[in-house]
């Protein structure tokens, strides 16, 4: 069988199964198969394929037409530039948080907390970034944290990055130039109409905080109250918001004597990054 027939059939299987995006997924999953950059597919679409190529490509296109993300699949997804180890037990990082990176970059650091860091793709770009910066990531999961240390191996940041088990700043100690953080941030009544792709197959404590309200806004009431203790003078906390987020978390800030806060949009102008500063 030649790679255009088998790329025909996985289209066919997952337009059945009412894939967005069939398509775009099915090149993607085929060229994975191969073992080939998606630039190169269109070369080798009149190429054979072996047995072992179309068993792993059917399976893949079997797992996304049960609505599995195509990064958890293929186990990895680009952000900021680098490739990060994705599994079931991280959030699969979203392109919209680069613009909390974008707007770290922007301060002068040498040592970040990274709070509910999942696979690390936030720590690790900012280290990577600033080869004299250190950093430590902190999360909930056990699970996500070995992720995270995968990645910090493979991307030769090990030596940079510590990450420790910790429910928000309970096992952080010492005090940092940035804290960075992507918390959960999605209202309880919000969850049960996320998209399958979110909803069944990633972790539900990376969506959704432990509210008593059902608002979204527990994970902020818990960082920004304890952030000022744990910044240096004049140094910056940075929240990933949810949609419609931005006053209350910047009132947040104001609350726990933070100042210089502000709402940063992200490309499409929505408000996603909120910002303040311990002075
Ligand atoms: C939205 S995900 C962000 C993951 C990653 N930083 C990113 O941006 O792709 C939120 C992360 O917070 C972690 N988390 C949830 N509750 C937490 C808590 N109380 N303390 C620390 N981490 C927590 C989750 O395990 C998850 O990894």
């Amino acid at each position: 069988m030649v790679a255009q027939r088998l790329l025909a059939e996985g289209v066919g299987t997952l337009k059945a199964a009412g894939i967005d995006g069939a398509a775009r997924d099915a090149r993607w999953l085929l060229a994975h198969a191969l073992g080939i950059g998606r630039d190169r597919l269109a070369l080798a679409l009149a190429d054979p394929v072996t047995q072992a190529q179309q068993s792993q490509f059917r399976q893949a296109i079997a797992a996304r037409a049960r609505h599995q993300p195509v990064a958890q699949i293929i186990g990895k997804r680009l952000f900021w530039g680098r490739s990060f180890q994705v599994t079931p037990d991280v959030l699969d990082p979203r392109p919209e948080t680069e613009t909390l990176i974008d707007c770290a970059l922007k301060k002068p650091f040498s040592s970040v907390l990274d709070l509910g860091t999942g696979s690390g793709a936030i720590l690790l770009s900012l280290l990577a970034e600033r080869a004299q910066a250190v950093g430590v990531g902190a999360d909930l999961s056990p699970k996500a944290l070995a992720v995270a240390r995968r990645n910090a191996e493979g991307l030769g940041l090990a030596v940079r990055a510590e990450f420790v088990q910790s429910d928000w700043f309970d096992g952080v100690s010492g005090t940092f130039d940035l804290i960075v953080s992507n918390p959960p941030y999605i209202a309880a009544p919000d969850y049960a109409v996320l998209d399958p792709e979110v909803r069944d197959w990633e972790p539900r404590m990376a969506l959704v905080p432990e509210d008593c309200d059902g608002s979204g806004l527990a994970s902020y009431r818990a960082i920004i109250s304890q952030a000022p203790e744990h910044l240096t003078r004049g140094g910056w906390l940075l929240v990933e918001i949810g949609l419609g987020q931005g006053a209350d978390v910047l009132a947040l800030t104001t609350q726990a004597g933070m100042a210089n806060g502000q709402v940063i949009p992200d490309m499409t102008g929505r408000g996603r990054v909120v910002i303040a500063q311990v002075v």
